[in-house]
């Protein structure tokens, strides 16, 4: 549903007891969207911060998940690369250096060729990108910005695999319009727009830097964006990309953030909202009210709640044995399985986490694989949460309490 755009401005809520898998859960709707849409996870507690308001926290997070698609017509120069010389002249300033005083470039597409003479902070953009001759790109005509599409398809290798993209030769002339589309997120035209860059020479750049103060990113500021965002939606120049923002440990945030959260989910530029706690019913910070999993009513009721089960046995051994493969670990059929029934007298985390000892002490013992009384030697050398706890009530008498 979050990929056919059907859960913009809903929320979800992942509730269940530790270790059944939430945060992972999280992580895996990240990794299905892909890099296109934008995922931004938070932990409730990064609210408190000395220094910034906890709804600005919030607001900012928000904006970081939304994303937005713009196409632009713009004017470029694009085709392959026949020549690349930065000229040099003596520095200005004396002295044995030389500088760049300017680049020359050419350029050659199915239509034609063109040679251009560019300054020499573009020559910086094309370093940057890597570009070599034989490269197919693009030069941005009022900005200057340089984009490498890939290398020119005429110098294809017969190679299968091979990490360099191969482009074709670009259709029509050098200096032409193009559609660019670029994908950023709300919060980058803020922040872009709060510490306007300048030109890109030394000056500009220490002026910025012996400025009073950074512009702060105002409240202002974001409903002027939000004009300008909204009016390239209508015109159709750019798609809204409704991304996710994961809020771990709901729990953790209060009253006001909640207030803060609820007209937040109804403005019309919102994420999908994915909540997580492993809390029951609790206090509800900032109040002296409880509430189930420490959320106010009137929030819980927008949410679609999905309950996370603990793994059983086989779900556990299969998750351990993905996670011993993960970090290159080779463990011994019934060395596994024994690690599978810790996790469930102990937890699952703490399984996870004996992985790495008992891998350094099968390998201490000159063995590849780790067996099954390597667990029981690691087992026996760290304690878990839950047998810690039956140690120190055993043992009152012998703690400061
Ligand atoms: N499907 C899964 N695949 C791989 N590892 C998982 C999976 N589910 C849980 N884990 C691992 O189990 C442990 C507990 O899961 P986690 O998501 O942190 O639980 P929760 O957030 O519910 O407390 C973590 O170490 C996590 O990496
Ligand atoms: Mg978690």
């Amino acid at each position: 549903m979050i990929q056919l755009k059907k859960m913009a401005g809903r929320a979800l809520l992942l509730a269940g007891a530790p270790g059944t898998g939430k945060t992972a859960l999280a992580l895996g709707i990240a990794q299905e969207l892909g890099k296109k849409v934008p995922f931004c996870p938070m932990v409730g507690s990064e609210v408190y911060s000395s220094e910034v308001k906890k709804t600005a926290v919030l607001m900012e997070h928000f904006r970081r998940a939304i994303g937005l698609r713009i196409k632009e017509n713009k004017e470029v120069y694009e085709g392959e690369v026949t020549e690349l010389t930065p000229e040099e002249a003596p520095s200005q300033t004396g002295g044995y250096g030389k500088v760049i005083s300017h680049v020359a470039i050419g350029l050659k597409s199915v239509k034609g060729s063109k040679q251009l003479k560019l300054d020499p902070t573009i020559y910086d953009s094309l370093q940057k990108e890597r570009v070599n001759v034989g490269d197919v790109i693009y030069i941005e005509a009022n900005s200057g910005a340089v984009k490498r599409v890939g290398r020119c398809d005429a110098y294809a290798t017969e190679f299968d695999l091979e990490a360099e993209e191969y482009v074709p030769l670009p259709k029509g002339d050098v200096h032409k319009k193009k559609e660019i589309v670029q994908d950023v997120t709300l919060h980058d035209l803020d922040a872009a727009n709060a510490r306007p860059q300048g030109g890109q020479d030394i000056m500009a750049m220490v002026g910025q830097m012996m400025k009073p103060k950074k512009t702060e990113i105002t409240d202002k500021l974001r409903q002027e964006i939000n004009k300008v965002v909204n009016k390239y939606i209508d015109q159709g120049v750019a798609e809204l990309i409704p991304g996710v923002l994961f809020i771990d440990e709901v729990h953790m945030l209060d009253i006001e953030c909640f207030t803060y959260l609820n007209r937040a989910l109804e403005s019309s530029l919102a994420p999908i909202v994915v909540f997580a706690t492993n809390r029951g019913i609790c206090q509800i910070r900032g109040t002296d009210m409880a509430g189930p999993h420490g959320i106010p009513v009137d929030l819980l009721d927008r949410l679609v709640i999905i309950r996370t089960l603990p793994y059983t046995l086989e779900e556990s051994v299969q998750i351990l044995a993905i996670r011993a493969q993960v970090e290159g670990i080779a463990m011994k059929e019934d060395a596994l399985a024994r690690l599978g029934q810790l996790a469930e007298q102990t937890t699952l985390r703490h399984a996870v986490q004996l992985l790495t000892p008992a891998h350094v002490l099968s390998k201490n013992n000159g063995r590849e694989e780790i067996t099954a009384a390597d667990v029981d030697e690691v087992h026996a050398l760290f304690h878990d949460a839950k047998y810690t706890a039956q140690l120190l009530t055993e043992q009152v008498d012998k703690y400061i309490q």
